[in-house]
């Protein structure tokens, strides 16, 4: 196979959207703030330290006994500042906190959202939109969005809880079984903004990868239309398809006019995608024929079996799966 293609920048101090921005900067605030107490705190333990280890050097010296330092009973100024100082930060740090939740996690979708359903499978995601005409369009693993332009993502669970995590776009949601959370998320500008599930939810958690392909509003449209028409069945690949239908793939995996199967991931457009596998393994030929073969060898505990299939026929499939853009 080739390189596992998780990589790139996610950083929550590299906000690419109004929630980040405001997620980073409440975490810049609070870091600096507690940096300051630390600061503040630990001059005042190097200052008593020096003072003491110098207070015993000139008692050592001059053969004195080392005195106590000056004890101080109920002062009424030092019991003030340091009840009144916390309260003021605590105060402080609870109010910009809520400001910026009140902000970001929004009970209504912003003004000019686009509502898209992400719904969390072990192990990957299914995400589904409304196309022009009122159908449904289902796809897998890669999420398009127009830029600069928020998306109203409604998070469902189809098993157990999975969570919802682009770091650069927005802030992270639990995905829950039974129940719909909705998560405000958006990206200023074109660009690919990876994320990942961040909650443990079985074998293959660590490789259920999200990827966001952020595009200008006509190319994105332009993408929706692509995926909202049926997919193109060439006389050439007849065999493949043929193999598709005969065996159990076709009860896991809907291809439009041919399947409709829902457990697996939605193949109408498998060839529009980068990768397979949640966005683990770039997809190419010789990594969907191995995939086919033995899914296991590329994710192990994954739920698609082996099917045991003769060369020529998974040779087929590829040549079929392949040219479904
Ligand atoms: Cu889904 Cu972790």
């Amino acid at each position: 196979m080739g390189v596992p293609i998780g990589t790139g920048v996610t950083s929550i101090l590299e906000p690419a959207s109004r929630p980040t921005r405001e997620i980073r900067d409440l975490s810049i605030l609070v870091v600096a703030i507690c940096a300051a107490i630390f600061v503040v705190v630990q001059s005042f333990l190097v200052v008593a330290i020096v003072r003491g280890v110098r207070a015993d050097r000139v008692a050592k010296a001059s053969s004195q006994p080392v005195g106590e330092p000056v004890q101080v009973y109920g002062s009424l100024p030092i019991e003030v500042a340091w009840t009144v100082i916390p309260i003021i930060i605590v105060f402080v740090l609870t109010m910009v906190t809520i400001r910026t939740i009140r902000e970001i996690d929004l009970t209504q979708p912003p003004p000019g959202a686009m509502a898209v359903t992400a719904i969390g499978h072990q192990w990957w995601w299914e995400f589904r939109y409304a196309a022009a005409d009122g159908a449904t369009v289902i796809t897998a693993n890669e999420l398009h969005i127009p830029a600069g332009r928020p998306i109203w993502l409604r998070l469902e669970s189809a098993d157990v809880i999975h969570s919802f995590w682009v770091p650069r776009l927005s802030g992270k949601l639990d995905v829950i079984p039974a129940k719909t959370n909705e998560l405000w998320i958006e990206a200023d500008s074109p660009g690919l903004f990876l994320g990942q599930c961040a909650e443990y939810c079985g074998t293959q958690h660590a490789h259920m990868l999200i990827r966001v392909y952020a595009e200008p509003q006509p190319v994105f449209d332009a993408w929706l239309a692509a995926q909202a028409s049926p997919p193109i069945a060439s006389p050439v690949v007849a065999e493949g398809r043929s193999t598709f239908t005969e065996y159990a793939c076709m009860n896991c995996h809907t291809i439009g006019g041919t399947s409709a199967g829902m457990f697996g991931p939605n193949l109408s457009h498998l060839a529009s995608r980068d990768t397979i596998g949640s966005g683990y393994i770039p997809l190419t030929r010789a990594n969907l024929k191995q995939w086919i073969n033995d899914p296991n060898s590329l994710k192990p505990g994954c739920n698609m079996p082996s099917l045991q299939l003769e060369e020529a026929q998974v040779d087929g499939l590829v040549e079929y799966l392949m040219t479904l853009k």
